[in-house]
Formats: structure tokens, sequence, C-alpha cells
């Protein structure tokens, strides 16, 4: 568990991938475009997508597995071999139109359920992983998973989008995850803030900028 990142010889070097919960670090800061597809990046994609079947997601980002890349990854039907598989590098969401409802969770937070209002219609452009652009419209579930997913780029989760008395009702929770995220710092089963945000760093300055 205590997995504190040992010097590597590579420093571009990506570990084993694990879900990370709030308040890690790498799920409120705002994550780097990527500038450099390597091998490594595009195994770290493999393991999101079995990571995310194995936790019945339907969309993972990157930063929740504690990669500061924008990138995240959507099959609307949750399981491998059915639905379709999109990878979404340096997505950029313009035109929203229309308005829809939908209770949203988070493998980031997990247990939280709640209603939250986005734009029921946005164009997502994006790069695949092996550097096609791409350009969608799109609507339905695969609209409000781009949503959800891209504000986890920004260092949003779907809490900071509810009204105000659903936000005090989901209070409580948040401060039960931070009470578990420093109690697992504190007994050495997580390393502490500077080290987690170092090897964030180290990840951003492996394939960003
Ligand atoms: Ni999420």
């Amino acid at each position: 568990m205590a997995s504190v990142p040992s010097p590597t010889a590579d420093s571009t070097a990506i570990g084993p991938l694990q879900l990370v919960e709030y308040p890690h670090p790498a799920l409120l800061r705002r994550a780097k475009p990527v500038s450099r597809i390597d091998d490594a990046l595009a195994a770290a994609v493999e393991q999101m997508f079995d990571i995310m079947y194995d936790a019945r997601g339907v969309g993972l980002a990157a930063n929740q597995v504690a990669l500061p890349y924008r990138l995240f990854i959507v099959n609307c039907e949750g399981e491998r071999g059915h639905g379709e598989e999109h990878v979404f590098i340096n997505p950029v969401l313009s035109r929203p139109r229309g308005t829809a409802v939908q209770e949203e969770g988070c493998l980031s937070l997990p247990g939280v359920r709640m209603d939250v209002r986005r734009p029921e219609r946005i164009v997502i452009d994006a790069w695949s992983l092996d550097g096609q652009p791409i350009h969608l419209d799109v609507d339905g579930l695969l609209a409000r998973v781009i949503q959800h997913e891209f504000d986890h780029l920004e260092g949003r989760l779907f809490t900071d989008r509810l009204p105000e008395a659903a936000a005090l009702e989901v209070r409580r929770a948040l401060e039960s995850f931070r009470e578990v995220h420093a109690g697992k710092q504190s007994r050495g089963e997580l390393p502490a803030h500077d080290a987690l945000v170092a090897e964030l760093d180290r990840l951003e300055a492996a394939r960003c900028g």
C-alpha cells in the first residue's frame, strides 16, 4: 500500500496505477497538456481501462490514478468488449447547449451520488492515442461523462457543481474522506502530501511543456 515512489533511473517511468480518492492532491490541481505520447503513457492508458472496468465506471480521468495529464477515457457501456472505448487527449469542450439533470457518482468519491445540472450537448475536440484529431458533437450519457471527466482535469469534482442545499448535504461526506486520507498518511499507508506532490511534478516534467 505505502507506495512511496523510489528514485528510479528512468525519470519518465510510470509505476503500477491505482485509483486515488479525494482529497489526493492529483484530484485538486489542474492537469497539464500532454506534449509527448510515449509507450509508457500508452501502457498507462491500457491500465486505466482495466481499472475503470474493475471499478464498474464509465469514465476515468488520468488524475484519478495520480497521473497529472490532460487525458481521460470513456466507455458508456462500462464493460470490456461492449460499447465504444474513447481516449481523449488534451480535450477542449465548446458549444454547450441545453440543460439536463442526472445523478452522478465518482470513483474518487465512492458512495456519494448527487443530481448534477449540466449542458445537454457539447462539442469535444481532442487527440487520440495515435495522434489523430477527434471532433465529436455529443449528447446524452456520453456528453455527461465527458463533462464530468473534463472537470477532473480542471481539478474539480462533481460536488463543486451542486446547488447550496445539496452542497451542504455532501459536506460531511467530504470531511470524512479528508479524515480517512489524513489517517492513512499518519499511519504511513500513504506518502505525505509533499511526496505526493513531488511525484506529480516528476510525471509532469516527463511529458508536459
Ligand atoms: Ni469522477
